[in-house]
This record gives C-alpha cells, sequence and structure tokens, in this order.
C-alpha cells in the first residue's frame, strides 16, 4: 500500500477523504473522536506547506439537505487546527473548484457532504473525475467508510496518486493483527440486535478464534434456535437456522460459547420502565430481554480472563436506554481490565461505553469504522484499500 512516505506534498494542493460522519446534536458535533483521529494525517501534510481540500459524507442524506451539512463539522475542526475554511459547494461542482484554486499553503478547506452528490454512491466515473480537478494528490483516510465502493473513496482514488493517511495504516495494522497470527487464547465479543449483520465475520473468525461471547438481541436468536423461552425479545426468526448451524460448527471445532444466563427485562425499551431480572431461557410474556444480568456480566468477565487477544463489537443491551447500558459497559470495563492481552473495539455503541467509562487508554486499538472493522475481519480487505495497492 502506497503511504504518506512516498509522498512529497510540499506545496502541493492535497485532496483528503475523511470519515467525519459524526454524531450531532443541536447542530454541534457530539462527538469528536472521528475528527482528533483524522489530525496526525492532516497536520503531517500541513507541516509540508501543502493545502488541504477535505472531503467527507455526514449521514445518509437523499440529496441535498441542511440536516445533514458539515458546515457544524467546520467549525469543530477550527478547535484544533489555524486556517480551516467551510466551502458551502458540492464537492463536484465549478464552484467547489473555483474556490479551491484560491487556497493558500497551509489553508484547509471542508467541502459539503459529498453524498449531496448522486453519483457519490454509484461510484459515477464523471463525478470522480470531478473530485479529481481537486487535488493533485489523494489521501484516503476515511477508515470509517474504506468499506464503500463510493467515487469519493475508490472512484478518485484510480485517478490522482493515491495514498494511505495514518488513520488508514493504523486501523489496518491492527486489525490484521486479529486475522494473522493473533495470540492464544483469542475471545470474540459479539452484540448488537442483529446475527444477520455478523454473519460473515462469524465465519471467518470462528477457526481462528477460542471463545465466543454472544450478548444483545442477537443472543435471543441464538437462545431460541436452543429451544429456549424468550418471551417477547427480539428475534430473527429467519436466522434460527443458520444460529443452529454456527453453534453446530463451534462446537465441531471447539469453539466455547457464551450465552446469556440471565438478562435485564422490561415490557418496552423505555427509560423509567419498570425492570425484572429472569435467567435467559425462561423469559415470561410480556416481557423482553433488554440487557445482560448480573449473573452473565460475571460470567463473560471470567470467560474473558486469561485472554491475549480480545475483539469486542457491539452493545449487550440498548445501550442508548439507560439503565439498559450497564451490560456494555461491564463489559467494556472487563475488557479493559485484562493484563498483557492484546484488545480491540469497534462500533459505534461498544466504542461509546468504553468512551464513557474513560478507558479508552487501556486498550490495545478502538477503531473509528464499525461496519469497515467488521467488513475488514470478514474478508481481510476492503475496497478502499485494494484501489492504493
Ligand atoms: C460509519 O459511520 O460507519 C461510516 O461513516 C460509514 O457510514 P455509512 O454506513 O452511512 O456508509
Amino acid at each position: 500500500m502506497r503511504t504518506l512516505k512516498d509522498l512529497d506534498a510540499r506545496g502541493k494542493r492535497v485532496l483528503v477523504r475523511v470519515d467525519y460522519n459524526v454524531p450531532l446534536k443541536d447542530g454541534v458535533v457530539g462527538d469528536e473522536t472521528r475528527i482528533q483521529e483524522s489530525l496526525p494525517t492532516l497536520r503531517h501534510l500541513l507541516s509540508q506547506e501543502a493545502s488541504l481540500v477535505l472531503l467527507s459524507h455526514l449521514g445518509r442524506p437523499k440529496g441535498p439537505d441542511p440536516k445533514y451539512s458539515l458546515a457544524p463539522v467546520a467549525e469543530a475542526l477550527g478547535k484544533y487546527l489555524p486556517r480551516v475554511r467551510f466551502l458551502p459547494h458540492s464537492p463536484g461542482s465549478e464552484e467547489a473548484l473555483r474556490a479551491v484554486e484560491g487556497l493558500a499553503p497551509g489553508e484547509v478547506a471542508l467541502l459539503e457532504n459529498v453524498r449531496f452528490e448522486p453519483g457519490e454512491e454509484k461510484d459515477d466515473p464523471e463525478l470522480a473525475s470531478r473530485y479529481a480537478r481537486l487535488g493533485e494528490a489523494f489521501v484516503l483516510d476515511a477508515f470509517g467508510s474504506a468499506h464503500r465502493a463510493h467515487a469519493s473513496v475508490v472512484g478518485v482514488a484510480r485517478l490522482l496518486p493515491a495514498y494511505a493517511g495514518f488513520l488508514l495504516e493504523k486501523e489496518v495494522k491492527a486489525l490484521s493483527r486479529l486475522l494473522h497470527a493473533p495470540e492464544r487464547p483469542y475471545a470474540v465479543v459479539l452484540g448488537g440486535a442483529k446475527v444477520s449483520d455478523k454473519i460473515g465475520v462469524m465465519e471467518n473468525l470462528l477457526p481462528r478464534i477460542d471463545r465466543l461471547l454472544i450478548g444483545g438481541a442477537m443472543a435471543f436468536t441464538f437462545l431460541k434456535a436452543l429451544g429456549k423461552e424468550v418471551g417477547k425479545s427480539l428475534v430473527e426468526e429467519d436466522r434460527l437456522e443458520l444460529a443452529r448451524d454456527l453453534l453446530r460448527r463451534a462446537e465441531e471445532l471447539g469453539v466455547e460459547v457464551h450465552l446469556p444466563l440471565d438478562v435485564v427485562a422490561a415490557e418496552r425499551p423505555e427509560p423509567g420502565v419498570e425492570t425484572r431480572i429472569f435467567p435467559a431461557e425462561a423469559i415470561p410474556i410480556p416481557y423482553m430481554g433488554l440487557d445482560i444480568g448480573p449473573k452473565t456480566q460475571e460470567a463473560f468477565a471470567k470467560a474473558l480472563e486469561g485472554a491475549k487477544t480480545v475483539f469486542w463489537n457491539g452493545p449487550m443491551g440498548v445501550f442508548e436506554v439507560p439503565p439498559f447500558d450497564e451490560g456494555t459497559l461491564a463489559v467494556g470495563r472487563a475488557i479493559a481490565a485484562l493484563e498483557g492481552a492484546f484488545t480491540v473495539v469497534g462500533g459505534g455503541d461498544s466504542v461509546a461505553a468504553v468512551n464513557r467509562l474513560g478507558l479508552k487508554d487501556r486498550l490495545g486499538h478502538v477503531s473509528t469504522g464499525g461496519g469497515a472493522s467488521l467488513e475488514y475481519l470478514e474478508k481481510g480487505t476492503l475496497p478502499g484499500l485494494e484501489v492504493l495497492q
């Protein structure tokens, strides 16, 4: 992969694809992690007197929509870098080109959301060639978007000398350690709502790992597949056979599977609702399991003991609705407490849990990409990486 070491950016205008798909609250950036993680690349290029044109998406707008403007992101970036300008132009437009032509060395311009361009997600070659006019070299540092074969990720990389940024390199280095010669025992913790989102990663990781811990709503599909009573918990009925098959495969491969022993349940996932604790295999109607229970928290912490490699993706419960965030926080604490283990966390809620606990520094790597990290662990590559080879 060509990296920043191969790029002499002196005096050049460099186009950088970052992932500033950040949460906004009342028009202000709620979590600046992705902005902070892009700074090493931006500062390196600025130290070479380059001028920078930044491209990013935000959310999933269907065409131009002020709700998804990157203006608040430029505001946040301006706290870290001195000469940041927001250019409210569609990145493929003539106005955008004219505006970036006026950039001086050391200046940074963030253009408007690439998803306001109809050709972006289709990787339209005509749009990619309009992006390519914006810089003399292209740096891909948007690890969180590297699984998207979109015009601002892969299309433009085919048309300009293209390089991996420091964040992209750091992510790939950490995640590839999970695929190639990981130290054993190797434990994987998966959560979140759907088994269907995690099938690929489970299939690829099962032959490499020793322990699989499953929480979140996806655990109910496994519990039901084993014939347990899960009340009104979320179940993917059309994945029961697949869940049985994955459990069979895990057994054949000698992988220990840990499912919830107990759950925190309620009638609805709402704040302030009355909660009860039930054994995970006997949840009565009308209750639904909304988090792992205290016994499971303990059992999961025990199952992680002694692990030398750990990957965690996905919340153990309805993380955004307290008190159903406690199981996720407990797993975060248990992983951060492991001594001498290489620990990697990916995915929005798992990362938010670690940040809320202030335990980020106790982990080996916290990925800025949820979907991208899962796809990398499933396939060992991503469209955004292939195009840089
Ligand atoms: C993410 O937040 O996972 C990335 O920014 C990708 O966003 P997307 O799933 O909307 O492509």
